[in-house]
């Protein structure tokens, strides 16, 4: 992404929080709590990491102890990708609206609320969040951590509002509520895959959705995004890349981020390969430990997404190549790959080629997106501009504190 050079600190508000909310002395957890989080988790692990959270019967959801452990792991592990997502959102291509409505679907203990509620927070825009979940065990902790988020941001009445339907979803539910809703922004967050399996299905919900989605704004004039999150996992995020494939044959489907445009995926042309996000972050203490205790350990926001709009992206920013890797140091040389208009490319700059015109590759990084560049023959680089060098670019403050 954009704006993330250096190590995320986990916001202490949110963090102090979460324990207000979790702990059973309202304040902080104790050891035993941590210990028994953690066996837990060592539980909860397999049934979304190797399952991926599908189960015909006994899902994860529906026991408490899991969701209690749920709400205390990975809801920090999730939340801020969803401010730096809309910190991205925000400058390739922003809300019009000065308020924001979502509606997320497979909203668990509200993951999304908490890292839209903070960005909106610190943006000082209002947010009405709607959050649906088959899971009664979801929708019970979640109004009280949300009411534990609002006092320790202090948010004043109004601006940050929440409220939580308890709903198995399939297509027809899905666009009842959004016709209900009204929502400007909808949202899934590694939850389309749980509550819809099959890939056809996913097309199906996401245009029927985007179909639904413009008959709204043609009668209220109001932009709309929809937003699917999805884990790095090689397999999580090919079939993100796929989705998005098969969404772009179609007519009205606009792909807004992080690929800038209806590009054909570089990520897809090649056999194993995959697309997705990686931010260093310092998470709470307490998080490590409920960790450790489960032989997990989290140092980065790690997730593929897709951000799609309503209307084809053609400023300058949309045609940028893209940096789709971290950068390779090897001996003598530099190398990182790219995503451009005409698939993925490697570009490498050899150290006894180092000059002035050349040298900003040195510090290149993850989603970097790239205003001019020469190469040579043998795709070395032989003049680069990097977008964030601009003027214009410099001033952008980037939501979450670093
Ligand atoms: C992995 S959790 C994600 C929770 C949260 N969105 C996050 O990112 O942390 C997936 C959620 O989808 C919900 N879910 C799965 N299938 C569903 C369905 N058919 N109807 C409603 N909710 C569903 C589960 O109950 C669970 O809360």
């Amino acid at each position: 992404m954009l704006f993330y050079e250096k190590d995320v600190t986990f916001p202490n508000e949110l963090s102090t929080a979460l324990e207000v909310a979790l702990a059973e002395n309202g304040q902080t957890f104790s050891a035993r709590e941590i210990n028994r989080l953690g066996d837990t988790l060592s539980r909860l692990w397999p049934e979304l990491a190797e399952k991926r959270g599908i189960a015909e019967q006994n899902h994860y959801s529906h026991r408490k102890e899991f969701a209690a452990t749920y709400a205390a792991y990975y809801l920090p592990a999730n939340l801020l990708k969803w401010a730096c997502v809309l910190d991205e959102v925000q400058f390739v291509a922003p809300l019009a609206n000065e308020s924001t409505k979502i509606c997320d679907f497979g909203c668990g203990p509200g993951t999304v609320y908490w890292g839209a509620a903070w960005w909106h927070w610190k943006m000082n825009r209002k947010l009405e969040f709607v959050g649906i979940d088959q899971s009664h065990q979801f929708s019970g902790l979640a109004p009280n951590l949300a009411q534990s988020l609002e006092r320790s941001l202090g948010a004043q009445a109004g601006t940050l509002r929440a409220r939580w339907i308890d709903r198995k979803l399939t297509l027809e539910s899905i666009l009842e509520t959004v016709k209900t809703e009204r929502p400007t922004m909808v949202t899934f967050s590694n939850a389309l895959a749980e509550i819809a399996p099959k890939i056809e299905d996913r097309e199906k919900i996401v245009l029927a959705l985007l179909k639904t989605l413009s008959v709204l704004t043609d009668q209220d004039s109001l932009e709309r995004k929809l937003i699917l999150l999805e884990p790095a996992s090689i397999s999580a995020s090919r079939e993100l890349l796929e989705l998005r494939a098969r969404l772009i044959a179609h007519e009205g489907v606009h792909v807004e981020l992080p690929c800038l445009n209806n590009r054909p995926c570089g990520a897809l042309a090649r056999e194993g390969d995959w697309c997705h996000e990686e931010i260093a972050v310092r998470f709470p203490e307490w998080m490590n430990q409920i960790g450790k205790q489960a032989g997990l350990k989290k140092e980065n926001l790690l997730f593929s997404y897709l951000v799609l709009g309503q209307k084809a992206q053609t400023g300058r920013l949309a045609r940028l190549p893209r940096v789709v890797s971290h950068r390779f140091v090897e001996k003598g040389l530099t190398k990182c790959w790219i995503c451009t208009e005409t698939g993925k490319r490697q570009i490498r700059l050899l150290n006894s080629r180092k000059n002035e015109k050349n040298e900003s590759f040195e510090g290149i990084r993850r989603g970097d997106l790239i205003e001019e560049l020469t190469l040579s023959e043998k795709s070395d680089v032989q003049s680069l501009l990097l977008f964030r060098d601009l003027d214009e670019v410099a001033d952008h403050n980037a939501i979450v504190p670093s």
